[in-house]
C-alpha cells in the first residue's frame, strides 16, 4: 500500500510539475490531450494571452486553447512569443477572427498536430497558410465564412487525415487542393474525415474532379450528424458524392 501511494504521489507531482507557469486569464492542467493543457478564455487581446505565457519558455504543450478573446487579425508577429514552445495543438476558436497573415502561423508550424480555426469569421484559406506544417494530422475551420481556398493548400502534408471546413460558404475547391496529401496509410481500417457537409456546392464540371475523389475514396467521411454535403441544383439536391445522373 505504501509503494501504491508512492506510485500515486510521484505521478500527481509529475503531472503538476509539467504546467510551465501561466498567469490569468490562461490556466494549465490536463486534458484528453495529455498533462500540459493550456486554456486562455476572455482575454482582452492576443498580447494578453502572450504575455501570460511569458514564463512557459521550452515548456512541451499538449494543447493551447484560445477562446472567446478579440483577435480580428492574426499575423506573424501575435505568435512569435510562442515560438520556444513546444506546441502540439493549437485551438483559436470563436475570436471574431477574419484575416488570417499567409505566414501567421510560421513560429509554431514545425510542431503541430493539429490546429482549429472554429468558429471565427475567415472567408479565406491562403495557399501557404498550413502548407509545410510537417507533422499536422488535424485542420478545422468549421463555422466560418469560407467561401474561396486557394490551390494546393493542404498539398503535400504526409500526416493529414482530417480536415472540417463544414459549416462555410464553399461552392467549390481547387484541383490541387490535396495534392500529395490526405492518403490512407496502407492497410489502415481508420477512415479519413473530411467535412463539407453544410456549404453551397455548385457541382459543375469545376467541381467533378472532388466529386469522382469522394466516389474513389469510399471511406473518406464528409457528413457529421445533422450536416449533409448536398450539390444544389435549384431545384433538386444531391449527396456530393452521388453521380448526378441528369448533368452527364
Ligand atoms: C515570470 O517570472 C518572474 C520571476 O519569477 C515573475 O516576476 C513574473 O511575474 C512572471 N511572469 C509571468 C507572466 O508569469
Amino acid at each position: 500500500m505504501a509503494s501504491y501511494g508512492f506510485v500515486l504521489l510521484s505521478l500527481v507531482i509529475s503531472f503538476v510539475a509539467s504546467c510551465p507557469p501561466v498567469k490569468p486569464p490562461c490556466i494549465c492542467g490536463p486534458s484528453e490531450h495529455g498533462p500540459v493543457q493550456i486554456v486562455c478564455n476572455r482575454a482582452k487581446s492576443m498580447k494578453e494571452v502572450t504575455d501570460a505565457l511569458a514564463n512557459a519558455t521550452g515548456a512541451v504543450i499538449d494543447r493551447l486553447v484560445i477562446t472567446n478573446t478579440p483577435i480580428r487579425t492574426l499575423e506573424r508577429r501575435d505568435l512569435e512569443p510562442l515560438t520556444s514552445l513546444m506546441l502540439q495543438r493549437l485551438a483559436l476558436v470563436n475570436n471574431g477572427i477574419e484575416n488570417v497573415a499567409s505566414d501567421a502561423f510560421a513560429p509554431v508550424k514545425s510542431n503541430l498536430l493539429a490546429l482549429d480555426l472554429s468558429d471565427n469569421g475567415l472567408t479565406k484559406i491562403d495557399a501557404s497558410l498550413v502548407t509545410g506544417a510537417e507533422q499536422l494530422i488535424s485542420f478545422a475551420a468549421q463555422g466560418n465564412r469560407i467561401a474561396v481556398i486557394e490551390d494546393g493548400a493542404f498539398a503535400n502534408m504526409k500526416s493529414l487525415c482530417y480536415i472540417d471546413l463544414s459549416f462555410n460558404r464553399l461552392s467549390t475547391l481547387p484541383e490541387n487542393l490535396l495534392s500529395g496529401s490526405f492518403k490512407r496509410a496502407p492497410g489502415s481500417a481508420v477512415p479519413r474525415m473530411l467535412y463539407v457537409c453544410e456549404n453551397s456546392w455548385k457541382c459543375d464540371a469545376k467541381l467533378e474532379w472532388f466529386r469522382e475523389y469522394l466516389r474513389n475514396n469510399a471511406d473518406i467521411i464528409v457528413d457529421k450528424p445533422g450536416c449533409l454535403s448536398l450539390c444544389d441544383f435549384g431545384t433538386y439536391r444531391l449527396p456530393i458524392r452521388d453521380r448526378d445522373l441528369t448533368h452527364n
